[in-house]
């Protein structure tokens, strides 16, 4: 399987390495990241998700690929495509998300590493539609499915990870399709 490694102005979207880890360690820990999530991780649980992000790229070629600033070559999170596990309303399905260290918000990586991989997925993958979804009060995370030119279906689901009636677990839906995307020009 040959493994995509996808280049922007100021980024390298690369397949993951072991120095990547403890810093992926650092982020998954960070209150502030993970506030949208159930809890932060321990180091076992960010290097079980490191690991299992590895494995899928090894397998498919292409994933929530390790990111890199080109310039300095630090590592900075994740950003990149990916099938979720979990069961939803819109399996099967692939998904475009995002994760990247406090130090490195607010400069427009996310956005820019993110639109080459929604390239990916329409020129390379060829699909048909890309997903993104989000806890309703993740604003952030939804600024950039918005930038990418997702739009909002207004069909918020639970999702089936989290306890009903958890306070993170109402989830809105964001998705483009291949000709919308065509016709952004983006
Ligand atoms: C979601 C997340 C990736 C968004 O990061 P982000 O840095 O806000 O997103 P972008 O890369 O699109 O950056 C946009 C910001 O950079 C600014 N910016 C600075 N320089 C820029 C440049 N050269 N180009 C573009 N934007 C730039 C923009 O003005 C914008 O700032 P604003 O937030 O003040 O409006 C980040 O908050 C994160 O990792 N969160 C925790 C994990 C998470 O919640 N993931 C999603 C779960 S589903």
């Amino acid at each position: 399987m040959k493994i995509a490694e996808l280049e922007t102005e100021r980024l390298l979207l690369r397949q993951w390495k072991e120095q990547d880890f403890p810093v992926f360690a650092k982020l998954n820990s960070d209150l502030e990241v993970m506030e949208y999530f159930p809890k932060p991780l321990n180091r076992e649980e960010s290097d079980a998700i490191a690991q299992m992000c590895e494995s899928f790229i090894l397998e498919r070629g292409w994933g929530f690929w390790a990111t890199e600033i080109k310039e300095s070559g630090k590592f900075i999170g994740f950003v990149g495509l990916h099938t979720p596990k979990a069961t939803l309303p819109i399996s099967p399905c692939v998904e475009i998300g995002w994760r990247l260290l406090k130090n490195y918000w607010g400069k427009g990586y996310a956005s820019e590493a993110a639109r080459e991989a929604l390239k990916y997925s329409f020129e390379i993958l060829r699909l048909n539609e890309v997903v993104s979804f989000t806890t309703v009060s993740n604003v952030r995370s939804q600024a950039v499915m918005e930038r990418l030119g997702l739009r909002n279906t207004h069909q918020n689901f639970e999702h089936p990870d989290l306890p009903k009636g958890h306070a993170l677990s109402e989830h809105v839906l964001y998705k483009i399709t291949k000709s919308e995307w065509q016709k952004n020009g983006l």
